[in-house]
């Protein structure tokens, strides 16, 4: 048998806040709290509070099926994600501030990993192992008074397999246990934080992994934790599975991150021996279900064999022994250091329905002020003295648009993703760093400027139809070296102007999105479903949630998370 690059020395906690969307809007009127809430985008419950799950209600349901079943349910329209994103950012630098070291990871609106290592590291060294059960947790390097005593003798909170809550372990614990129970604890401290100061909850994994600590957290849900307990190898002690394989072996293999929707199907289909009935997108019925153990076990598995069935042109060589790694709850995948800017920053807004000219115009003078006070916000920085320093100019400006789809003749809209965003792009100009100016004045600019001529390029054709959403982005950032103050940030602006009188008979040369990209989603979207195999490194936001896949049925471009509803509302009687 291939050896496994099973490594534990690292200890990885996983957040996933609970009913993310609905409990932002809990936030901002607590009113709701008590009350079913549903969060509503198309025709889909994207999520719900737990008081609406008590009722019946589930995430991806349809709002019809939602409202039979729970008519007093409360429905808010969540399309506009950007408080969403804010709270998201705002709780992630929160997380982010308990940590020593910068391996802190958003994957998606809410989910967090933090690689705690260096904290258990310090506080393994502090303990007396005569007297576990008086132990001091110590958070913060420079000051070691800052902490809070615990037992270190038992685990915080749930774990798996389960342990009774008595059990208590004796002075010579294994170093692998003790680290977790140092995890265990610390984790618990930055839920009960996470929850007191900010009032969101969370459902929390322990373990080595990024894998097994997002697996893990999931056995306790909401407002919990679950930490994974050793053997993590078989041969330790008494046993001879190891709590890992006992743990993932349970699992269908699509529920594994990293084995993605394509790969699920193939090990389906070499399993069952057969051709699979159900279209992919259609929930599994029982008897289409692989368990991990079923992969794991089959005769002659192994990488080789891995490979044999899983790769293929576009497929890559080490499919089959990361897959392998996967089955066996192997991933040495790290977590991603904190970036200190983000990649673009962008603002939008939905609408029933743009017709006017002069609306998109009043429009993107609202985006841009946002946009310029966002860009202020996220790139500017004050120093004691305050001075002001750029940390990053982004050098590329885009407007993105999207068309409402058409009326059918009984007045209903189609519910359909097929007409996706169209976009332009253009070099962001000088102006917008100057921070003489207020907000409104730059975005006037910007308007008239830039904004106005985009937006005609994007859509040439009079009337322009009806517009749903129009999102204005600054992209390409270009991080500022070293020491910079405001004086050479002046430098730069010079620069930027430079490269604009260089640059100024390409302006607005780049391609039309429209063209090129959505051709490719298409063509990603057809051959090569979406969110396979790339589960961990999904990337930016609004790309992200919006990522679709083509309906079988419709050829509609459906965002992946609502394939299963999207299915229903086929099957659905009108
Ligand atoms: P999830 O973590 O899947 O769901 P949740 O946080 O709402 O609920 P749970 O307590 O079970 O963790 O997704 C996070 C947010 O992402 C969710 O609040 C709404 C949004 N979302 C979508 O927009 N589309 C989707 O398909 C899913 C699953 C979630
Ligand atoms: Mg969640």
């Amino acid at each position: 048998m291939t050896m496994l690059r099973r490594d534990d020395n690292r200890i990885i906690i996983h957040f996933d806040y609970d009913c993310f969307y609905a409990s932002v809007l809990e936030a901002e009127n607590p009113a709701l709290k008590s009350l079913p809430l549903a969060v509503q985008q198309k025709q889909i419950v994207v999520t719900c509070n737990y008081e609406a799950r008590r009722r019946g209600l589930r995430k991806l349901q349809l709002i019809k099926e939602a409202k039979q079943i729970c008519p007093e349910v409360v429905i808010i329209l969540g399309e506009d994600l950007t408080k969403f994103r804010d709270v998201s950012k705002s709780l992630y630098t929160f997380l982010r501030a308990f940590l020593w070291g910068h391996r802190v990871e958003r994957l998606g609106f809410d989910e967090v990993f933090l690689d705690v290592t260096d904290m258990i590291d310090h506080n393994m060294g502090l303990l007396n192992r005569n007297d576990l059960g008086h132990s001091f947790f110590c958070l913060d390097r420079r000051d070691p008074t800052q902490g809070f005593e615990f037992d270190a003798t038992q685990f915080c909170g749930p774990t798996f397999p389960m342990l009774s809550t008595l059990s208590t372990f004796n002075n010579d614990l294994d170093a692998l246990t003790l680290r977790l129970i140092l995890g265990s604890y610390l984790a618990d401290h930055i839920r009960t934080h996470l929850d007191r100061k900010r009032g969101y909850t969370a459902t929390v994994g322990v373990s080595t992994s990024k894998l097994l600590a997002k697996l893990v957290g999931n056995v306790n849900k909401p407002n919990s934790q679950t930490t994974l307990t050793p053997p993590y190898v078989p041969g330790q002690g008494d046993a001879d599975v190891s709590n890992v394989t006992r743990f993932i072996d349970d699992h269908e293999i699509g529920k594994i991150p990293g084995i993605g929707f394509k790969t699920a199907h193939k090990l389906r289909t070499y399993l069952l021996q057969r051709e699979l009935t159900v279209q992919p997108y259609n929930e599994r019925t029982q008897d289409e279900q692989v368990k991990v153990r079923d992969v794991r076990l089959s005769p002659g598995m192994g990488p080789p064999k891995l490979l044999d069935i899983l790769g293929g042109p576009g497929a890559s060589k080490d499919v089959g022994v990361r897959t392998w790694e996967l089955l066996n709850g192997v991933d040495n995948s790290e977590v991603q250091e904190a970036r200190a800017v983000p990649t673009q920053i962008s603002i939008e807004d939905s609408f029933q329905g743009i017709q006017q000219f002069d609306e998109v115009k009043r429009q993107l003078h609202v985006l841009a002020t946002s946009l310029i006070r966002r860009i202020r916000a996220d790139l500017v920085e004050e120093d004691d003295d305050g001075v002001h320093r750029w940390l990053a100019h982004p050098r590329t400006i885009r407007l993105s648009t999207r068309q409402r789809s058409p009326m059918n003749g009984d007045g209903s809209r189609e519910y359909s993703y097929a007409n996706g965003r169209i976009s332009r792009s253009a070099h962001a100009p000088s102006f917008i760093f100057s921070l003489g100016e207020n907000p409104e004045a730059i975005a006037e600019k910007l308007v008239d400027e830039c904004l106005v001529s985009m937006f005609r390029k994007l859509h040439p054709d009079r009337p322009f139809g009806e517009l749903s959403l129009i999102n204005v982005a600054v992209t390409n950032m270009v991080e500022s070296a070293g020491d910079q103050r405001q004086s050479s940030g002046r430098d730069i602006g010079k620069m930027f102007r430079q490269q604009e009188e260089v640059l100024k008979d390409w302006r607005l040369l780049e391609e039309t999105r429209s063209d090129t990209e959505s051709q490719a989603q298409q063509n990603s979207a057809s051959e090569n479903i979406p969110l396979d195999d790339a589960s961990w490194e999904e990337s930016d936001e609004e790309e992200e949630a919006l990522s679709t896949e083509a309906c079988g049925i419709c050829g509609g471009h459906i965002p992946a998370f609502a394939l299963s509803a999207h299915a229903l509302y086929h099957a659905a009687p009108d």
